[in-house]
């Protein structure tokens, strides 16, 4: 049987999982996340600002290194995960003086990028800058910088590796509503002004007890629409354990119509799950009670329901 990075390269899409450096040393789970289901992989943690640059200008790329590595050597993309981002944010920024704060995003962007220069896919420049509301979050970016921090980091990324894709990612964005239509508003004005911004990513933490999103096709298709490249970054389906076959059953609807919609435009390039097995999800530690939102069970086994659901709908 294909596996299914196989089946999205048919389509022309990739298929990927995230992952974390301290999975690797399971070789079990290597040999799944390297062994074909997966053309692309995201580092879930270890190119994230606490752990790149813990202190001001002292950096560490030890742990992206060894993803984008492991990347190399088993013929996956790696999209770069995240550049600025309110959460995961060393104290010393969010303690420095407001005029300090553009310099100091600026220099962490030059130097990241330029460390992995040539070697990453895409990166997600901004992480999760929107309110549920639409409205922008207030972090430490736009009390320095006001909400042109966003073009300033896609500006800053671009000219350290004019070849990455440059994305925006948020989550709640996957459907139609308030938080899309700011993501919305805010990619048409960008590209409007000619900053460089090259896709849109839609987290896809989903959740059956909160809903499908509300027409997911036609949300990322408005986007496309406006000349970025559409991705699904982080998708996961969670549930109120324990699971029942009703749960299940809802849970493959969901990912079957999220891969669907995706393959149904045209821009939309790729599809990634955040980590592939319940085992490594980080689900059951933030969202108490819920969890099984994976493909493959806490024993690395394929879930066939909802392998078999992905599979289908590629
Ligand atoms: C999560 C990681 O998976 C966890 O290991 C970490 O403790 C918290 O962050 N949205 C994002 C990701 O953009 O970076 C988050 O990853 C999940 C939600």
């Amino acid at each position: 049987a294909s596996t299914l990075d196989q089946l999205a390269k048919a389509k022309g899409r990739y298929f990927g999982s995230a992952t974390d450096n301290s999975e690797l040393s399971n070789s079990a789970y290597t040999a799944i996340l390297g062994g074909g289901e997966f053309g692309a992989t995201t580092p879930g943690n270890s190119m994230k600002w606490d752990t790149t640059e813990p202190s001001r200008g002292s950096f560490n790329f030890s742990g992206g290194d060894q993803i984008v590595s492991f990347a190399k050597s088993h013929n996956m993309i790696v999209r770069g995960h995240n550049l600025v981002w309110h959460q995961q944010l060393p104290n010393w920024v969010s303690s420095l003086p407001s005029n300090q704060v553009q310099a100091a995003m600026e220099n962490h962007i030059t130097t990241e990028v330029t460390h992995y220069k040539g070697q990453l896919y895409a990166w997600d420049v901004v992480n999760e800058p929107f309110n549920e509301d639409g409205t922008f979050r207030t972090d430490a970016f736009t009390n320095a910088m006001g909400n042109g921090y966003i073009a300033d980091a896609l500006r800053t990324a671009h000219a350290a590796d004019p070849d990455a894709k440059l994305y925006l990612n948020d989550y709640n964005i996957e459907g139609l509503g308030a938080k899309s239509d700011g993501m919305y508003n805010l990619v048409k004005s960008l590209k409007q002004q000619g900053v460089p911004i090259d896709g849109v990513g839609f987290e896809g933490h989903l959740a059956i007890q909160y809903g499908y999103p509300t027409n997911m096709q036609q949300n990322m298709q408005r986007f496309a629409d406006l000349g970025v490249d559409v991705a699904v970054t982080e998708l996961d389906v969670r549930m109120q354990l324990p699971a029942d076959t009703s749960k299940v059953s809802t849970q493959a609807q969901y990912y079957t119509d999220a891969v669907k919609a995706c393959l149904a435009v045209t821009r939309c390039v790729g599809i990634t799950i955040w980590d592939y097995t319940d085992k490594y999800s980080w689900i059951p530690g933030t969202f108490s009670g819920e969890g099984s939102a994976l493909p493959w069970d806490e024993n690395l086994n394929k879930k066939p329901q909802i392998y078999g659901a992905i599979s289908t709908a590629l």
